[in-house]
């Protein structure tokens, strides 16, 4: 059923319950995309959904009016979760306009291959629709080159794309009563798409807060439409923004024949020890995605590797490619593992760590073999001086 969230501005998205797996990012709640029609003079719909779920789109769409009287087609972003069945809508609705960003045209004209009625839009273009006006908020790289969002000025509704979003299926559209894991996906979401981009998120919360921009309503593309905590989710996005963490440690590992495993408890004891939040996650039973949602707010992580053909473990070399292209701020970080002979492993770690800009506050961790009773204590020991050094006061 279409919801409406102000008179005459409607959600007509789709929920997406079985999707596991979003390009690499492991959707355990599913997903939705948010597409939204405004009844005015010009009817409008800001966004499309996934291709594959146009049919249910529409039938909601037709809930309300006629697909075929939309005039305007607003492109948020390009990316395919948004733009997927705009073909479809295209071909059906025939729209005067199409408003993009100027790179939102080159994308939707590479992705389409189509001569549509673009118009490019950019911050501070405004759009009449009859008695409602649209103003255009280029946001790029948050987080495509394309993106930006569209304000409702009259009812002060942000159609706020990607940003604010979360990979959620939910019978609820609305936030007023938060289903008890939305807050888990909403800093995923973040740390999984977002976390490259802090300053340009704190860029954009300075410039919405320059231009005197209020909301009542944040209707994102994905997951729940905010109109209860939206102080919330804007001081979220503040906080993972500037990198600010909590006093938790994370230690992550991969092991052979469990001596680096053994390692990781003894650290996590130490950890522990030292009366922070602490977290242990095997590389094999912890998806990376995961891991990024509960690093985001972590000061500090040690990463395990065994040494394996005089290199790390394939997991712990995927885990680094995706933690290095996220660009983590503010953390602490140690290697540590055991080896046989060459013992390179630990050595690489920290070189990688390194070369992301994070605090290193110890060369690495290494034991040959199996370690003893003695190198546990040490390895306790030094998981409880590095969060004492290194991780905030509570
Ligand atoms: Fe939800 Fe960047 O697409």
């Amino acid at each position: 059923m279409a919801i409406e969230l102000v008179p005459g501005v409607y959600w007509v998205g789709v929920v997406d319950w079985t999707l596991r797996d979003f390009h690499g990012y492991s959707t355990e709640a599913g997903s939705t995309y948010n597409a939204y029609l405004i009844v005015d003079d010009k009817v409008t719909l800001i966004d499309t959904v996934k291709e594959g779920f146009v049919g249910e789109m529409l039938d909601r769409i037709g809930e309300i009016v006629d697909p075929r009287k939309i005039t305007y087609i607003v492109s948020n972003h390009v990316e395919m979760d948004h733009s997927g069945s705009l073909a479809e809508v295209v071909d059906l609705v025939k729209p005067e306009k199409i408003f993009c960003s100027p790179q939102g045209k080159v994308g939707l004209s590479r992705h389409y291959k189509a001569a549509w009625p673009f118009e490019e839009v950019k911050t501070g273009s405004e759009l009449s629709l009859g008695r409602y006006t649209l103003a255009f908020l280029e946001t790029p790289m948050l987080h495509w080159p394309d993106s930006m969002m569209t304000y409702l000025k009259e009812e002060q509704v942000l159609f706020s794309s990607d940003a604010f979003g979360a990979h959620f299926a939910a019978s609820a559209r609305f936030d007023d009563e938060l289903p008890y894991n939305y807050w888990y996906e909403l800093k995923k979401y973040y740390a999984n798409i977002l976390l490259p981009f802090g300053p340009l998120v704190t860029k954009l919360l300075k410039q919405v807060e320059d231009l005197g921009l209020s909301f009542k309503v944040i209707a994102p593309d994905h997951g729940l439409i905010y109109r209860k905590h939206i102080g919330k989710v804007l001081d979220s996005y503040r906080r993972w923004a500037a990198a600010e963490v909590d006093p938790k440690a994370l230690v992550i590992y991969d092991t052979m024949w469990h001596s680096t495993e053994m390692l990781a408890e003894s650290f996590v004891q130490g950890l522990m020890d030292a009366g922070v939040e602490v977290q242990l996650h095997h590389l094999r039973t912890s998806h990376y995605s995961d891991i990024l949602a509960e690093l985001l707010e972590a000061g500090l992580f040690l990463l395990g590797s065994p040494t394996l053909n005089n290199g790390i473990f394939p997991s712990v070399g995927e885990f680094l490619t995706y933690l290095k292209g996220l660009k983590p701020k503010n953390k602490a970080a140690a290697a540590f593992g055991s080896y046989g002979w060459s013992g390179q492993a630990v050595g690489i770690i920290t070189e990688e760590l390194k070369n992301m800009g994070l605090t290193i506050p110890h060369e690495g961790f290494r034991v040959k073999y199996i370690p003893d009773p003695e190198e546990l204590k040490d390895a306790k020991a030094l998981g409880e001086k590095l969060a004492r050094e290194h991780l905030p006061e509570k």
